[in-house]
């Protein structure tokens, strides 16, 4: 008899590979594949099993998807509104940022009024009990199941048949039908398809709690995040408070939405103000530090840009971004040279958002070098100055979505004035904001006297 088929899988990124190679082919990373027997092939389906036939567009019923509410508006938010009824929500973040007790929280509000279960497979039941005791949730209908075979959670689950089943965390499921190790690729994309077959056929939401690898990325196969319908991660720094959770992957909302939450000794709280916690507002103004208003996902968002320039001792001096592109700070370096005449050859340039906030989108590039300037002549902004706007490659200020609703939030909280891209001038008259258009960067830096 031929022996059976080996397969190699990616750790990453879960690419097949059918001989062992140092490098995966998919992803690039080194010395990440792991043997594992080829799956079984497909039964060849019956000619007629399928009686599926094609529907007209314009005849499908779109009436709003109901949602259920997870008790948190800052998570709803994230999620588009709430959970849609047989969705698959997949939540990554690093080990202890809150995702068991944020998601014992959401089960415990969902439970008042639908059967609810919570799948744990890293905790005791005692451990959970203790938790839930800690967050005020221990009352209630909520059922709990200490469980890593995926067979007996799906046969609890078609016997309970609740509206929502969360599995914590699905690195540590198995199935009886793969030889490999839990937390293996296969393993985990195995699992993951079973409760993903679940959640379709029966309309119940499973919500997934994946664990992240050390470059940060949801650990086990990227796969997952072709099953599931929406990504969710949980970042923030462990050091302070506050936790954002980032849609980054959403079938049923917009992705780049972001919910703001503080960890507390009773569990995790919404932020509601959450523009208020990212701008240092106690401090006297300093140089290398301005406002900056960020549009994430559907609604405004003040952060803090600070900047430390400081000559430097190597042969290549240090660019290093904390909450933006290191890539687009060398850039935004070599703008700020050629178009206005500042050379920082040999000088160290940090750049930090405050909070731990990441910025994405470009219309952060305004800010980050304004804040170098401000250090670079160790001259302070004023306090009442708020900015944003893309900086293309030729010194032009380039426009940004959502700019009168950031303008306003800037307004609510006391900013009276701001230099933003000229194509975003419409509309800002009305605002009680001194606004300055400009066109290219040198225009925004004579205004602000550089
Ligand atoms: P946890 O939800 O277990 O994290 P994860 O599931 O993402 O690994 O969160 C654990 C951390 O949160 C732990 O360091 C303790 C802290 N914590 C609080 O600060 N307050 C609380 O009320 C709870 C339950 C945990
Ligand atoms: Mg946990």
């Amino acid at each position: 008899m031929a022996a059976p088929k080996q397969v190699f899988y990616c750790r990453e990124c879960g690419g097949e590979h059918p001989k062992w190679s140092g490098q995966c082919q998919h992803c690039g990373a080194w010395n990440s594949l792991d043997e594992a027997p080829a799956p079984a092939r497909a039964t060849p389906r019956r000619p007629n099993a399928s009686r599926a036939s094609p529907v007209r567009l314009s005849g499908i019923d779109t009436e709003d998807l109901p949602r259920l509410s997870t008790g948190s508006a800052e998570l709803d938010r994230v999620l588009g509104g709430g959970l849609v009824p047989g969705s698959v929500v997949l939540i990554g973040g690093d080990p202890g940022i809150g995702k068991s007790t944020l998601l014992l929280q959401g089960l415990h509000h969902l439970a008042k009024s639908r059967p609810a279960l919570y799948v744990t497979g890293e905790e005791s039941l005692q451990q959970v009990a203790m938790r839930a005791e800690r967050l005020s949730c221990r009352d209630g209908e909520l059922e709990l199941l200490a469980e890593n075979d995926v067979e007996r959670i799906l046969d609890a689950a078609r016997a309970r048949t609740p509206a929502v089943l969360v599995a914590d965390s699905v690195q540590t499921l198995y199935s009886d039908t793969s030889t490999s190790a839990p937390g293996s690729v296969t393993q985990v994309r195995e699992c993951a398809a079973r409760l993903v077959a679940y959640a379709k056929q029966h309309q119940c939401i499973v919500i997934l709690v994946g664990h992240v690898t050390k470059e940060g990325n949801l650990a086990g196969p990227r796969v997952l995040e072709h099953m599931v319908d929406a990504v969710l991660y949980f970042e923030g720094d462990r050091s302070s408070r506050f936790r954002l959770i980032r849609a980054v992957k959403n079938r049923f909302g917009a992705v780049n939405e972001i919910g703001v939450f503080a960890m507390t000794d009773r569990g995790v709280r919404d932020v509601t103000n959450p523009s208020a916690i990212f701008l240092n507002r106690s401090t006297e103004s300093a140089p290398g530090s301005i406002a900056f208003a960020t549009w994430e996902g559907t609604r405004p968002l003040l952060v803090e840009v600070q900047a430390l320039v400081d000559s430097s001792s190597l042969a290549n001096p240090r660019r290093l971004g904390i909450g933006v592109d290191q890539n687009r700070l060398s850039m935004l370096l070599a703008v700020l040279h050629r178009h206005a005449g500042y050379a920082l050859g040999d000088q160290d340039v940090f750049v930090n958002l405050v909070g731990g906030v990441r910025v994405t989108e470009p219309g952060v590039d305004l800010a980050v070098l304004l804040a170098v300037l401000s250090s670079l002549a160790d001259r302070a902004l004023s306090r009442e100055l708020i900015v944003f706007g893309e900086i293309g490659l030729s010194g032009e200020l380039r426009p940004v979505q959502g700019a009168l609703e950031r303008l306003k939030e800037a307004q609510k909280l006391g900013f009276r004035k701001a230099v933003v891209p000229a194509a975003n001038r419409t509309g800002t008259r009305a605002l009680d904001i001194e606004v300055s258009a400009v066109a290219r960067l040198p225009e925004a830096l004579a205004k602000l006297g550089f």
